[in-house]
């Protein structure tokens, strides 16, 4: 039998889940197609009916141990509104060109490359205006977003990641071009589930810490499931950490990532279901 802990946090990320759908579909992408009801639809293709909702759960719960009863409900939407936004662009034929998306078409496979580039754009656009939602945090929340978004984030990490296409880069290089493309926006999504909960400095460092560890942490889970799955990532020959280490050591890595990240926060009470979240990534099949 699982422990209960286990079974509570399923829940949890369910609860989460379905409460961040409910909010994206209802309150933020209910109107998207007005003026154009293609692009509305690309939106909602690419945002709805998928994904881990990861970023959304880490922001919520975090809110949720840092000052219970906080809504931090717009937030989690930002977050994934922006990261749908990063992956429409990254399955584009120019950047992965990936087919599938989420077991089913990819946005620019269903709506063509032009569509998908405004729908992505569109995106990130909405993403800043839920962010924005809260007049009192408006500014902080949006600079959090912007930080994890732009040039000192994913803009960045996924320029070099494809730049490192075919070529040598240095362990180090690889690290650095999976925290600007993967994990600023994981610790973003700590960031703002701590703003939410109007968190003091030092516990919004403690969790950003736990963010960031398990953020890289899952890029390196990352690689390993491409590898097993797809291994479209070694076939076009991109930087991966299959690279440097073998599948083991890979996960040896990633295992002692999620310890370090579990260590920054183990001394505040509450976080009993953050501790199995991060082993839950570690484990994960998909
Ligand atoms: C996939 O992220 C892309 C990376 C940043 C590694 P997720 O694995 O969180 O994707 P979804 O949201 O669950 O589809
Ligand atoms: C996607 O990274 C990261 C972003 C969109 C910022 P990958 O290209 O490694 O992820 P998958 O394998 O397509 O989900
Ligand atoms: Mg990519
Ligand atoms: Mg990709």
């Amino acid at each position: 039998m699982k422990p209960i802990e286990e079974n509570d946090l399923t829940l949890r990320i369910r609860e989460d889940a379905d409460a961040v759908e409910q909010a994206l579909s209802v309150r933020w992408l209910a109107d998207v197609g007005t003026h154009a009801p293609l692009l509305g639809e690309a939106m909602r293709w690419a945002v709805l009916g998928g994904g881990k909702r990861v970023r959304a759960f880490l922001c919520l719960e975090i809110a949720r141990i840092l000052a219970p009863g906080t809504d931090a409900l717009d937030y989690a939407c930002a977050l994934e509104l922006l990261h749908a936004s990063s992956l429409v662009h990254d399955d584009m034929p120019e950047m992965d060109n990936d087919d599938i998306r989420r077991g089913k078409p990819s946005c620019h496979k269903q709506f063509g490359p032009a569509i998908a580039l405004m729908a992505g754009d569109a995106l990130i656009a909405l993403a800043f205006r839920a962010a924005a939602g809260d007049a009192d945090r408006a500014a902080e929340a949006v600079s959090v977003l912007s930080e994890a978004g732009g040039w000192q984030g994913i803009a960045s990490g996924q320029t070099l990641d494809l730049l490192s296409e075919g070529r040598r880069i240095s362990l180090e290089e690889l690290k650095t071009l999976q925290r600007l493309k993967t994990g600023r926006l994981i610790v973003a999504a700590a960031e703002l589930g701590a703003l939410a909960a109007r968190a003091s400095a030092e516990k919004t460092r403690d969790f950003a810490a736990y963010a960031e560890a398990i953020g890289q942490a899952f890029q390196v889970t990352d690689d390993l499931l491409d590898a097993g799955e797809s291994g479209s990532d070694r076939a076009r020959d991109l930087a991966t950490f299959l690279r440097f280490m073998t599948p083991e050591e890979a996960l040896a890595y990633a295992a002692k990532l999620t310890e370090k990240g579990k260590d920054a926060i183990r001394k505040y009470p509450g976080t009993e279901l953050l501790l199995s979240f991060a082993d839950r990534l570690l484990a994960r099949t998909c």
